[in-house]
């Protein structure tokens, strides 16, 4: 692919199978022209030609839930390598987490990475600031000026809200200005130190345990405190059967609550920790095998909104820690499609069509945004996947700085061959 100018060029994708929220439309020439999807089968002359035979086009993916570690922590990432890592991964948009250092509690702030990110041309960055100010649980931050500076999403993610009392204040606050709060629904006490999901394996282990009650009863808490104050809240990475069986409760009581799953909790369990590698320590942590069970079950049952990668990087030092002194977190959004088509999609488990939903029109749902679709008029965010040709995971090759993840090595088909947001190429794998 070479490009002929600077200006947005009017690009053909050849041959493309195009699928989107309406259907699989079969195979077609897709154009994108001044950074929108200009229609199908059309004339003319194309400033870049793009042989898409044997590859599908479809929307590029929205990730509600990912962690750029700017400003402050950018020897775990920054803007260039996380959205570098996003577009490879074939998402177009993403929403950062304010967990950094220091944490996004300042229109300031916000306004920083927004002006940055659009500098970038790789994925559009959508910031969430900060619920509380320093992430500190005590003092609320300046939703209406956050907002103002481009803060789409209000969370602590990371560290659970303690105080049900400035959860409840968060969210009429939100309320009133249309914000989505997300949150990182554990009950500390009852999580206390615990580094893994407790369970058989932790007691053979003998390593603390995280119940997936503490999840339980913080989502029914959260849930309950969306119900009461009509705030639109995110419930993210629930892990657990007993997590989503009370999503389940709180949405047959009319809590306006959407959930995400991760990539990680739908294809990994405790076992993983039985070689005592932090690459799999992350929090909520992995869960049993029943658990995945009844989360690709509310999955195709309608219960998931959308899918949220939890994308987490951290350093190799301190992923080489011990497993007590560890950081929680794992790098993913770069195999998250293609780990999920493999292991869900190809083994019959989950339609590709249900995978496409949570990743694109089922985070723009959740955040109140216009469904992603390839008609006419439509922003040029388009992701080519390879659905037939396998590879293996290679974290040497990552654009994350965290060169490190728990599929290494493991054969995944439907990786993204190409990225393009607003009509331009932002990413394109190496042959
Ligand atoms: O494992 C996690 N890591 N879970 C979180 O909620 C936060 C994240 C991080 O910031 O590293």
């Amino acid at each position: 692919m070479t490009e002929a100018s600077n200006a947005v060029p009017r690009t053909v994708l050849r041959g493309a199978r195009l699928i989107d929220a309406r259907g699989d439309h079969g195979v077609h020439d897709l154009w994108l022209a001044a950074g929108t999807v200009e229609g199908v089968d059309l004339d003319g002359s194309a400033d870049l030609e793009v042989d898409a035979h044997g590859l599908v086009a479809t929307p590029a993916f929205l990730d509600p839930h990912v962690h750029l570690r700017v400003p402050g922590q950018e020897e775990k990432e920054d803007l260039v390598t996380g959205l570098g890592a996003a577009v490879a991964g074939g998402f177009g948009t993403v929403v950062s987490m304010a967990n950094t250092s220091p944490t996004v509690d300042d229109p300031a702030i916000v306004a920083d990475l927004v002006a940055h990110a659009a500098r970038l041309g790789l994925a559009r960055l959508r910031p969430a600031a900060a619920l509380s100010v320093g992430l500190a649980g005590e003092r609320l931050a300046d939703y209406a000026a956050l907002q103002a500076a481009g803060a789409v999403m209000i969370t602590d993610d990371g560290i659970p809200v303690a105080d049900a009392h400035l959860q409840r204040r968060a969210c009429e606050y939100a309320a009133e200005l249309g914000l989505v709060v997300q949150t990182h629904s554990e009950e500390p006490s009852l999580r206390q130190g615990g580094v893994m999901h407790e369970g058989r394996v932790s007691h053979e282990l003998g390593l603390p345990g995280n119940p997936a009650e503490a999840e339980a009863v913080m989502l029914y808490r959260d849930g309950m405190i969306a119900r009461m104050t009509g705030c639109r809240v995110h419930l993210a990475h629930v892990s657990s059967e007993l997590g989503m069986r009370a999503v389940e409760a709180l949405k047959e009581l009319g809590a306006p609550v959407t959930v995400e799953v991760t990539p990680h909790h739908l294809t990994l369990t405790d076992e993983a920790l039985r070689a005592f590698d932090p690459v799999f320590k992350v929090a909520p942590p992995l869960r049993e095998a029943s658990d995945v069970a009844y989360l690709i079950d509310a999955l195709n049952r309608g219960v998931v909104d959308c899918l949220g990668t939890d994308h987490a990087p951290h350093t190799r030092a301190e992923k080489d820690r011990d497993l007590l002194e560890a950081p929680f977190g794992l790098p993913n959004i770069e195999v998250a499609f293609p780990l999920l088509y493999t292991r869900l999609v190809a083994t019959g488990q989950v339609t590709l069509a249900r995978l496409l939903d949570l990743m694109q029109a089922g985070p723009a749902r959740v955040m109140g945004w216009t469904e992603p679709t390839l008609e006419a008029g439509m922003p040029a965010d388009v992701v080519l996947l390879d659905l037939d040709a396998e590879a293996p995971v290679d974290p040497a090759a990552f654009a994350s700085k965290a060169k490190f993840s728990p599929w290494a090595g493991e054969v995944l088909k439907g990786w993204p061959r190409a990225t393009l947001v607003g009509g331009r190429v932002a990413y394109e794998r190496p042959r």
